[in-house]
């Protein structure tokens, strides 16, 4: 078997990129005017990857959870936001020639002498923060507590590379964890190990992650500790996601407080101390995009079957664009497509909703095209079903397969998710 570790790094970033294209993935954006540097777009595939992440990561994060709130800020924001942020005055790349340039989008709210300038968002982080109070009266949370948030965020990057890596609109999954300032590094522990636990869960491949303490002429203007966890891409070791120590910079800056209800005496409930502080923030930070071309680069294998070299997806089967995928052996034959469509597909398709329908070509054909898109189990209805009521199951990986009562499948499905 050729892994991914084995084929020409180069070669891999272009087939990845191709394979994205090709199969319904990524497109370049506005591509028939000639393309729009760092943007993207997504086609059915990427949009169903991009799903099962955030989900997967909600799911882990937000209703796993008894401690953390959703919420789902508004990208524009008032431009004070930035300002008291710091982001107006810090957050600047060098250029070229020395200068420093901000990377936020500048925009222009309302129109004529009305107008006023704001930024796009650069991080989903302060619309989490200027909610603090909100989550607060709303809830009622009690320290430790945080908030998730996932949504696009923009940067004029000077210059957008290696595809999906540094693109100037992306999307970022934050949580902003609030504690008592003495607690800080027992929390960064704590969510360093589930960073890496949830990477590990999605598929990711491990030995290609590594973790980096930034030094601190090197961190953002709000962090007092910051861990990068780096992957080895084609094109080098670089980021993929950050922890960092937010300190109280952040709701200090906003003037927002939090009155503390501290028991005085452990276990017995009362009598309680009431304290006005300011929490400090742990903040766990991924890069939606990143992480999937983490896992497709993690994903993507090329081995012999049938004499042939095939490349497929090897995604886990929780974050596989489609879980299965169904076809009827020849396309011409009225019983096998409508067994396939109304007792295989209909069914499934209803219970699972990421199942594809694939009639096209010869079955190698098929087998070939769902590998790519890394499709785990591809479900073909032949002339002995319609007798036996059997299908055959061909496993992605291994390319085996086996006869599947059509009545057993669903159960078959939700047994390997
Ligand atoms: N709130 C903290 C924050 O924004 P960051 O390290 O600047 O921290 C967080 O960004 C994550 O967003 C990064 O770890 C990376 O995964 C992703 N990211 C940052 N810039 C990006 C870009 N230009 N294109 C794609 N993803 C990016």
């Amino acid at each position: 078997m050729i892994n991914s570790k084995d084929t020409n790094e180069n070669d891999l970033m272009d087939k990845i990129v191709s394979l994205c294209k090709r199969r319904g993935f990524v497109f370049q954006g506005s591509e028939i005017y000639g393309g729009l540097a760092g943007t993207y777009d997504w086609g059915h595939y990427g949009v169903a990857l991009k799903n099962n992440i955030k989900q997967n990561w909600w799911k882990k994060f937000v209703d796993g959870r008894r401690d953390i709130y959703g919420i789902d800020a508004a990208i524009l924001m008032n431009r004070k936001v930035w300002e008291t942020s710091g982001h107006v005055a810090g957050f600047v790349d060098p250029m070229e020639d020395g200068k420093q340039f901000n990377v936020m989008f500048k925009t222009q709210i309302g129109a004529g002498d009305e107008a006023v300038v704001s930024y796009l968002r650069p991080e989903t982080a302060q619309g989490m923060f200027v909610n603090f109070k909100n989550i607060v009266d709303a809830f009622h949370p009690k320290l430790p507590f945080g908030t998730a948030q996932i949504g696009k965020a923009f940067r004029n990057e000077i210059a957008p590379r290696d595809f999906i890596f540094r693109q100037r609109e992306f999307e970022q999954m934050e949580i902003e964890y609030f504690i008592r300032a003495n607690d800080w590094e027992k929390y960064f522990e704590y969510w360093k190990s589930e960073m890496l636990e949830w990477m590990e869960e999605v598929g990711l491949d491990m030995a290609k992650v590594r973790e980096l303490e930034i030094p601190k002429e090197n961190r953002a203007h709000y962090s007092s500790r910051t861990i990068d966890f780096e992957f080895d891409y084609p094109f080098g070791r670089k980021e993929l996601f950050g922890l960092a120590y937010r300190t109280d910079f952040d709701l200090k800056n906003h003037k927002l407080e939090y009155v503390d209800e501290v028991p005085t005496s452990e276990g017995t409930g009362i009598p309680i101390e009431s304290k006005v502080i300011i929490p400090h923030v742990i903040e766990p930070t991924f890069g939606v995009d990143r992480a999937i071309l983490a896992l497709l680069l993690s994903a993507y294998t090329e081995d012999k079957q049938g004499g042939e070299i095939r490349s497929y997806l090897k995604f886990k089967p929780n974050i596989a664009p489609v879980i299965c995928a169904v076809s009827p052996l020849l396309k011409n034959k009225k019983e096998l497509v409508e067994y396939a469509n109304i007792k295989v597909y209909a069914p499934l398709k209803e219970e699972f909703g990421r199942v594809a329908w694939d009639d096209n070509g010869n079955i190698g054909k098929r087998y070939r095209r769902q590998d790519e898109i890394g499709t785990p189990f591809c479900i073909v209805i032949d002339f002995d079903t319609l007798t036996d009521n059997t299908v055959t199951v061909r496993d992605r990986d291994t390319g085996e397969q086996e006869r599947v009562k059509v009545s057993d499948l669903q159960n078959y499905i939700k047994e390997k998710i």
